[in-house]
């Protein structure tokens, strides 16, 4: 692995060098010097150290390096990592200062969305893989920055965190729709009802806690008093940080709705409405009830949240509903049943009746996938492109109701809303200074 970034009698020393630091079940392993991947991870909280763990269950993968701008997460979680791994990352409160490591081949970005385009870009720039989490970011511009960057810095990988692309049972459905066996497929309805989407109970600022950089924290975001409700993990329904639901499980679901399409390009027309009608008393600026209708080349997607609320459609409070002419195909994390469509004639199913329970989650192969690209050097299953076009839908979703706009024709060739300029002024974060949009 690597040998295009490194010679070889380099890596061959850095490895004897961290083959000390093994545990012995890696010592013990056949992974040769070679083929050691040595990941960081920026943003250690939640997310991001989850993800972090699924590479170090694989053989001959090391973390080298850990960075938070909170100082007690970034001593818990090296704490760990020590524990669980006996590995002693380095620690780095910037991560810039990270992207100087020459050890590190690939890093992980799980900082909130805010914090997705600059560490990705500057991480390309640095001759490093990224694994970086959904959304691909929090903005429109944004998102086309990083797919700017992965083409132009393009000996590197880029895997965008939406681990459903990994999911065998996620991927018999697409194969199923593909084989014809709904026939023409004509709407996907995807619903994500969840309580967390309303905030927390508000309360008044207080000092920044013990340890936190809070300024960088913010970032590129304006400048704020702490609050610890839009902090670690609230973060998602304040838009300077996130986009609320949509943006948040709506990435992942839309990602399957879009994906029987033949393009990989976000949504023509987007209609939204909705707005903040409930929960006045928990803090969230990100709205908690929507209903979007997504129309692609050859079928529509809906998608709808009433968030502090866990009832759904089909008993479900999230899933979607892939809906063809023979027969429905309901789905969600844990699996998916075919209802086919009764032909009365006949008196038999139009398709034939299926079921496919899951393990759940796909995490663990979205990052074998990833690991195995870095040694293979071959393209990841989740691109950037595949990330901004979801990313993309569930921003305009979102700038749609907030902009007034309500229904959105979006244009591919110049990345931008042909009806209205209003909308058009949601595509850019004003970025705080020191902090600039990248040039590619
Ligand atoms: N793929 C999935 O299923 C999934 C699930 C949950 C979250 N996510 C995504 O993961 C990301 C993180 O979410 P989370 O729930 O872990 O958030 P979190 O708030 O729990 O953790 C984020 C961490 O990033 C740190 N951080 C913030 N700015 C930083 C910076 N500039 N440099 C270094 N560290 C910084 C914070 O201090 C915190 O420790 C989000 O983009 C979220 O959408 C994905």
């Amino acid at each position: 692995m690597r040998t295009t970034r490194r010679g070889f009698i380099q890596k061959t020393a850095a490895a004897t060098i961290a083959t000390a630091a093994f545990p012995a079940y890696l010592k013990a392993s056949t992974v040769p010097p070679s083929d050691q991947v040595n990941v960081a991870l920026i943003g250690c909280r939640n997310m991001g150290f989850g993800i972090l763990k699924h590479h170090l269950n694989l053989r001959g993968v090391n973390c080298v390096a850990l960075c938070d701008v909170d100082q007690r997460v970034l001593n818990e979680k090296a704490a760990e990592i020590k524990r669980n791994y006996k590995q002693s990352p380095k620690l780095y409160g910037d991560f810039r200062k990270l992207l100087e490591n020459k050890d590190v081949d690939a890093v992980i970005v799980g900082t909130p969305d805010h914090w997705h385009c600059l560490p990705t870009i500057y991480a390309l720039q640095a001759g490093k893989d990224v694994y970086v989490e959904k959304p691909l970011a929090n903005s429109i511009t944004e998102c086309n920055l990083i797919v700017q960057a992965a083409k132009r810095y393009n000996k590197q990988l880029v895997q965008v965190g939406q681990q459903q692309r990994s999911g065998g049972h996620w991927n018999k459905i697409h194969q199923l729709i593909a084989d014809g066996k709904l026939g023409k497929l004509r709407k996907v309805n995807v619903w994500g009802n969840f309580n967390y989407g309303i905030g927390q109970p508000i309360q008044a600022d207080t000092p920044v806690p013990e340890g936190v950089d809070f300024d960088f924290w913010l970032g590129p975001a304006p400048k704020r008093s702490f609050n610890p409700t839009r902090f670690h993990g609230s973060w998602r329904m304040f838009w300077d940080y996130g986009g609320g639901l949509v943006t948040d499980w709506g990435v992942h679901l839309l990602d399957m709705a879009f994906w029987p399409s033949k393009t990989v390009a976000p949504p023509k027309t987007i209609m939204a409405s909705g707005g903040n009608l409930s929960f006045a008393d928990h803090a969230h600026e990100t709205f908690d009830t929507m209903s979007v209708i997504f129309q692609l080349d050859d079928y529509a997607v809906t998608w709808e949240h009433t968030a502090g609320t866990e009832n759904g459609p089909w008993d479900q409070s999230y899933g979607l509903a892939f809906v063809g002419d023979l027969g429905t195909i309901l789905a969600d994390r844990s699996g998916f049943k075919v209802l086919p469509e009764w032909d009365n004639q006949r008196k038999l199913d139009k398709t034939p009746p299926l079921e496919l329970d899951s393990h759940g989650e796909n995490h663990a192969q979205h990052v074998e996938n990833f690991v195995q690209c870095i040694r293979d050097r071959k393209s990841p299953v989740c691109s950037p492109e595949i990330g901004r076009a979801a990313a993309i839908a569930a921003h305009s979703a979102n700038i749609a109701i907030r902009s007034g706009a309500g229904m959105l024709h979006w244009d591919e060739q110049t990345n931008r809303f042909t009806n209205s300029e209003l909308a058009n002024n949601y595509l850019t974060p004003n970025y705080r200074t020191p902090w600039k949009l990248p040039e590619i």
